[in-house]
């Protein structure tokens, strides 16, 4: 069987890029209690988490158990300051008693269905003055379209995700309380080619989205309309910095 979650961590790397950019648009305090919202595999985790040792610490949610265990088996030795919490991120917040300096979410609010209730559960487990990073996916791109609709189970595969366009999303900051400090732009993701996106789709929908159900004549046609490398994302992607 694969493991989605090892696949996942090796073809995520645009994903990555803009993460590490949201973190350095956050500016972290050295001190500070940090809200990783959908952790994955880990990697921008434990870069919040060096950040601010050796006093500050992330609690990182994330309801996938693969992720979170090879995150937790990738964290280098010496990042102690991760609380690791398996659960989905209205679960958790519904039980904290918590009170955060910084909530951080890379790409995982179009997962979620309840936004507007996520969006003030985020605002309610913030400090007053405290930052929200935000990266989210607005829409679909047609390649990955193309290929989730090639295979039998793609209309449900593409109903799973919760797109919403940016203003919805500057609607639901604005009802939560949160006031937007700074929008940015994040560069394309870049894969080298139809292979590449299929096995990131692949990983992103925890194999809902199978290459092997593709049939050898509609993976031709694919190959034949995207030939060399595929650039996504960039207009379909939405970040910024919000403040409570
Ligand atoms: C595209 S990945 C991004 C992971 C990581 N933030 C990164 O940028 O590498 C989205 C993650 O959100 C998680 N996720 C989905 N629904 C969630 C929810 N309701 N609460 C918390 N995390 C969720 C998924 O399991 C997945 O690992």
């Amino acid at each position: 069987m694969h493991n989605q979650a090892h696949l996942y961590k090796k073809v995520a790397s645009g994903q990555y890029q803009a993460g590490l950019n949201l973190i350095k648009h956050l500016q972290l305090s050295k001190n500070a209690l940090v809200l990783d919202i959908g952790a994955g595999t880990g990697q921008l985790t434990y870069t919040m988490a060096q950040e601010i040792l050796p006093h500050g610490q992330v609690v990182a949610i994330e309801p996938d158990q693969e992720r979170i265990s090879l995150a937790q088996q990738n964290s280098p030795k010496h990042i102690n300051n991760i609380h690791w919490v398996i659960d989905d991120f209205l679960s958790f917040a519904k039980t904290t008693e918590l009170s955060f300096d910084v909530a951080y979410s890379n790409y995982v609010f179009h997962w979620i269905k309840q936004q507007q209730l996520a969006v003030d559960a985020v605002y309610r487990l913030l400090k007053p003055g405290a930052k929200f990073g935000f990266c989210c996916v607005t829409g679909m791109p047609e390649v990955i379209k193309d290929i989730s609709f090639a295979t039998k189970n793609g209309h449900a595969i593409v109903k799973s995700l919760n797109f919403s366009f940016a203003e919805a999303w500057l609607s639901y900051f604005k009802n939560a309380g949160f006031r937007i400090l700074q929008h940015y732009e994040v560069p394309d993701y870049v894969f080298a080619d139809l292979d590449e996106v299929m096995q990131w789709w692949q990983a992103t929908t925890h194999a809902r989205f199978q290459v092997i159900n593709l049939e050898q004549k509609q993976l031709s046609a694919l190959q034949q309309k995207y030939s060399g490398k595929i650039h996504i994302y960039q207009k379909e992607t939405l970040c910024f910095i919000a403040q409570k």
